[in-house]
């Protein structure tokens, strides 16, 4: 399924709940280890260079960002990235405030639809992939594990990489195999985006899921 973005802008930087916009349309968060392709994921999918800053320097995004997402042929959404977490540069205080900063957002966000949690198939997943997903479980939040990046991988090793990482993450279905770069894997993340928001929007409409 093709996707095309027909409104993609900046919403506003949140240091806290209290900066959050006003609850809207669904919000799909990413997730990830600094510098794992965050915001290259939110620009690939909506088709903008820049939206989303992507740094050369791991571990500058702070805030949580909120952009308004406008699918051509379907509903509003909201992209919400997400500081990167277990840069080791990071010292314990600031660790201590990245948590601060995400946790509320992830169990307090009545309109949050999921999390895209975003893995580096190149390397084994670390305490950080599995508190991650653990956590969203804990949460009750849906998560789409994505495996960034991919044009790095020869063809052929891409699906036994990605069946090693479903098989290290215990995840009931693949990765998706993901990149920015060449674009790939980006309609089967978007289809899996659609398809939680619209279970974010049965439920807020009082309908079975
Ligand atoms: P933080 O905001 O610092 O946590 O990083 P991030 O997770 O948002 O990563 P970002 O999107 O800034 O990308 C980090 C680096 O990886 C940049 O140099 C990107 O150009 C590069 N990158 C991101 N996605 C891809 C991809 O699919 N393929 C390749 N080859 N490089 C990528
Ligand atoms: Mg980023």
């Amino acid at each position: 399924m093709e996707v095309e973005v027909v409104i993609a802008e900046f919403l506003t930087s949140a240091a806290g709940p209290s900066g959050w916009p006003a609850a809207g349309p669904p919000e799909i968060a990413f997730a990830g280890r600094s510098n794992v392709g965050k915001s290259s994921t939110i620009n690939a999918l909506c088709a903008r260079r820049g939206l989303a800053l992507v740094s050369s320097t791991p571990g500058k995004t702070r805030l949580l960002n909120f952009f308004r997402v406008v699918p051509k042929d379907g509903p509003e959404l909201r992209f919400v990235d997400l500081p990167g977490y277990g840069y080791a540069k990071v010292n314990k205080s600031e660790r201590a405030a990245f948590q601060a900063l995400v946790e509320p957002y992830v169990k307090r966000r009545e309109t949050l639809a999921g999390v895209v949690a975003l893995c580096d198939p190149r390397r084994e997943p670390g305490a950080e992939e599995h508190d991650l997903l653990e956590w969203l479980d804990a949460a009750g939040r849906p998560a789409v594990v994505a495996a960034t990046k991919i044009d790095k991988l020869a063809r052929h090793e891409r699906k036994p990489t990605l069946e090693r990482l479903r098989a290290a993450l215990a995840l009931r279905r693949a990765p998706v195999g993901l990149s920015a770069t060449t674009r790939e894997g980006l309609d089967e993340l978007w289809a899996r985006l659609l398809s939680l928001a619209a279970a974010v929007r049965r439920a807020q409409a009082g309908e079975p899921a």
